[in-house]
């Protein structure tokens, strides 16, 4: 990793392999192509570059955003389904402000995006897991727990799922999953936020279509950001929803007072997709991200004891490791940044403290660093093994 700048979120420390932060590798956030597009919104729209925005967003991005869903996910789009936002963690604020009520129920998967939690506690919703397994959210888990809020007069009003290259267990949800989800959305006026932020990260074939895309009027918010692809420092993303939905949150009093919220910087990813240089960028991404996952995942299948399980993700930033019975990820942790390597432990995604697993994110470092971690983990787990013998 090159070329970081000292204000960024998280801080990397010298002579530990920091597999701990979900984020692009700065040395491939696209520099060129935002300046170029930056220079040319400055240069063409002069004062009106800088004004408030409309609430909806730039409508040179809401066409290409559109544009790209009806190539790519076969799903016809228009402008007028898509709502810009500032990157799904503000969207998911905003849904969360505009579709609960106080005291609702918000499902979400165990373990999830340990960052969604935080944001879910900034409102005063009651949170609930419901497990997963290699396949995705499971159904039968679902209903239960949709069935014991019933019965207990409480509303579970969304779900919040991410179930393409998820965070971070890495499993996609089955098409089969996919359409019964949809029909219990349905049967339970269940709202489904889906959050695709890992989409375009695809390492092998085509990601699966998304919830939205084969959801037709289903009560699917969709949520798509340029964070992991063109850079997290832009705050630019979407919303795709049925139109009632998208009316609901277009409507929010943020977007009436400040306009499109994220205005200057949506306008220039407008300008880049229409430039036409956007697809290559990607490609160059997924060749060296699904090398670097590649490259992690051998190192690990050779440094790693017995008793470890992990699955290879088809996209996104993350491996999950289960680690041998009776061992804890947040009890490792300082026994692997004493061996030089950090992660992140489970109990920080799941809702229910469960600690046997911890998530690696192989999205910042190269194929030697990544092997050079696998390495240290697995001395780690060796030590920490034998400290309990
Ligand atoms: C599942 C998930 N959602 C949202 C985000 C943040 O997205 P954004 O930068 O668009 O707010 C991340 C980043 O790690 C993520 O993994």
């Amino acid at each position: 990793m090159t070329g970081a700048p000292s204000d960024t979120q998280n801080t990397l420390r010298e002579g530990i392999i920091e597999l701990t932060f979900g984020e692009p590798d700065p040395a491939l956030l696209a520099l060129g192509l935002v300046r170029r597009a930056a220079v040319a919104v400055l240069d063409d729209a002069g004062p009106a570059a800088l004004a408030y925005g409309s609430l909806a967003g730039p409508r040179t991005l809401r066409e290409e955003i559109a544009r790209r869903i009806a190539a790519r996910e076969g799903r016809a789009c228009t402008a007028a389904e898509v709502l810009v936002s500032a990157g799904n963690s503000q969207a998911l604020g905003q849904v969360l402000t505009v579709l609960t009520a106080p005291g609702d129920v918000v499902l979400v998967e165990s373990p999830t995006y340990n960052l969604a939690l935080g944001i879910m506690r900034d409102h005063p919703v009651t949170v609930v897991g419901i497990p997963l397994d290699e396949e995705g959210l499971r159904l039968g888990a679902l209903r239960a727990v949709l069935a014991e809020s019933r019965t207990a007069g409480k509303r579970a009003r969304l779900l919040y799922t991410i179930p393409t290259f998820h965070n971070p267990s890495g499993v996609c949800l089955s098409a089969e999953r996919r359409r019964d989800l949809l029909a219990i959305a349905a049967e339970h006026d269940l709202v489904v936020v889906e959050d695709d932020v890992y989409r375009e990260l695809v390492y092998e074939g085509q990601a699966p279509s998304s919830l939205w895309t084969l959801g037709g009027d289903a009560p699917v918010v969709r949520l798509g950001s340029f964070s992991k692809t063109l850079a997290p420092g832009l705050r630019v993303g979407w919303i795709n929803a049925s139109a009632g939905l998208l009316e609901r949150l277009a409507a929010a009093g943020v977007l009436e007072s400040g306009g499109c919220v994220s205005q200057f910087a949506a306008s220039i990813v407008g300008r880049l997709l229409a430039a036409g240089d956007y697809d290559h960028h990607v490609a160059k991404l997924r060749r060296t991200y699904a090398s670097r996952r590649d490259a992690l995942s051998a190192a690990l299948r050779q440094h790693l004891p017995a008793g470890c399980g992990f699955a290879v993700p088809a996209g996104g930033f993350f491996i999950w490791l289960t680690l041998p019975p009776g061992l804890l990820a947040t009890e490792l942790l300082p026994t692997a940044e004493a061996h030089g390597v950090a992660f992140a432990p489970g109990a920080r995604f799941c809702s229910d403290g469960d600690d046997r697993s911890l998530r690696l994110a192989f999205s910042l470092y190269d194929e030697a660093a990544l092997s050079e971690s696998a390495r240290r983990l697995g001395a780690a787990v060796t030590a920490a093994l034998a400290g309990r013998a």
